[in-house]
């Protein structure tokens, strides 16, 4: 198969149209989170038996605290619940678990059972799952700038020092530090936008958008993104 031969090292996510997934269904929007649980085990054991090595998912704005404190609530409960039951499945599955995002906004107990996770699976190398959870791309760049100038100050670094400043440089500051960019950045639910995701780190992603609400989202689907990314062709802004 095409995808065999092009496996992407990134493939990150737009977790999108839980709510109106679980509305068409006369149910409350929370249970489209629910179900999307569902989605992400099995996108994230596919993702791992494809040699896959990093799986990002947006799972939860800045934007998004926005929403009725009801959703917010039952979207950290969610969170907490899931990150609570998961230790035994990705140890066994060699995932290493991490969050990133503003954690400061996030419930203490949520950060605690983040921190717990994140300690206990950071041996693991089969595949790393990033949850951005609180963040923003333009956030993310805000305070990395913000780092920054705060060195620069404290070291009173002269023009020149600062004019050396580079992309990478500027880069090792994001939460994604260390992390390769996404080689997709895909989209369910037939929005197509980025809404303020990767906004750095997204310069060179292939975008590919689903129709699929993210509850429905399953392996073929996985399979036809895949299959879609293979037969892009990146040229990065050179001729071949
Ligand atoms: C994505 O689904 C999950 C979050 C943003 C938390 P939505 O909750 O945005 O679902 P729709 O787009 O309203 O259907
Ligand atoms: C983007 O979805 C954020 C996540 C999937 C976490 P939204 O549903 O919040 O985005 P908009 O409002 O449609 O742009
Ligand atoms: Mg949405």
């Amino acid at each position: 198969m095409e995808i065999e031969k092009k496996i992407p090292t990134h493939v990150s996510i737009i977790m999108d149209g839980n709510g109106r997934w679980a509305r068409e269904r006369g149910n409350e929007r929370e249970e489209g989170h629910k179900a999307g649980v569902e989605t992400v085990r099995e996108v994230l054991s596919e993702a791992c038996r494809l040699g896959i090595k990093y799986l990002s998912l947006y799972a939860f704005s800045e934007e998004n605290w926005g929403r009725p404190e009801k959703e917010v609530h039952a979207l950290m409960a969610l969170m907490l619940h899931c990150i609570k039951n998961e230790t035994e499945t990705m140890m066994k599955n060699g995932v290493r678990f991490r969050v990133l995002g503003n954690r400061k906004r996030l419930p203490v107990e949520l950060n605690a059972s983040i921190d717990e996770l994140e300690a206990t699976t950071a041996v693991n190398d089969n595949i790393t799952l990033i949850i951005f959870l609180s963040y923003s791309g333009k956030w993310d760049i805000l305070q990395a700038a913000k780092q920054i100038a705060k060195e620069m100050v404290k070291k009173q670094a002269a023009d020149e020092e600062i004019d050396q400043i580079g992309i990478d440089d500027f880069s090792s500051y994001l939460v994604t530090a260390g992390v390769p960019d996404p080689d997709i950045i895909l989209r369910t639910a037939g929005e197509q936008r980025i809404s303020n995701y990767l906004l750095w780190q997204g310069a060179y992603s292939e975008l590919i958008y689903t129709d699929v609400m993210w509850p429905d989202f399953d392996k073929d689907d996985f399979h036809a993104v895949l299959e879609e990314y293979a037969h892009r062709d990146r040229r990065f802004g050179k001729i071949k």
